[in-house]
Parts: structure tokens; sequence; C-alpha cells
């Protein structure tokens, strides 16, 4: 089973309990957000750094690396 979605206007597809970020790698991505003028994605990949916080579905900072992606995400950068 397959999940999808969108992210940067691009629509990608995972494996059913895959995480966001783990959606993002997947596709290519190293990389998501910036902070201080670095580039930032997965770090600890334990929900600790916050590295890799998005916006899903309009919601503020959550951890790519925690939360499950599920079929229609809307996943969006954040510069914070
Ligand atoms: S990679 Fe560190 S909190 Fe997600």
């Amino acid at each position: 089973m397959s999940v999808r979605i969108r992210f940067d206007g691009t629509e990608l597809t995972g494996r059913d309990g895959q995480t966001i970020a783990g959606v993002l790698v997947g596709s290519g991505r190293r990389s998501w957000r910036t902070a201080a003028g670095a580039e930032r994605g997965v770090f600890c990949g334990i929900g600790i750094c916050q590295d890799c916080i998005v916006t899903v579905n309009g919601v503020e900072g959550v951890r790519a690396c925690q939360r499950t992606a599920c079929d229609g995400d809307l996943v969006e950068r954040e510069a914070r």
C-alpha cells in the first residue's frame, strides 16, 4: 500500500507507515528548510533536534521524522 503527499507543488509517493521525512528522503530530497542560511533536513531522526520541521495541512512545527505520512497530506517548507 502507498501514500501520496504533496510537497513543493509535487506529488510524492511513499510506503504506508513511512514518516513524512522518509517520503521526502525517498524522493531524493536531503533538505527542505533553511535556518540561519543553512539547509536543514533530517539530522537526529528521533524527534529531538527539530531540524526537520515542516507545516502539515496548515499546522506548523511538525517534526517530519516523527509524523507518519497520510494520504493527501499537504506538506510545506518552513523558514524558521
Ligand atoms: S530530524 Fe531531528 S527532530 Fe526530526
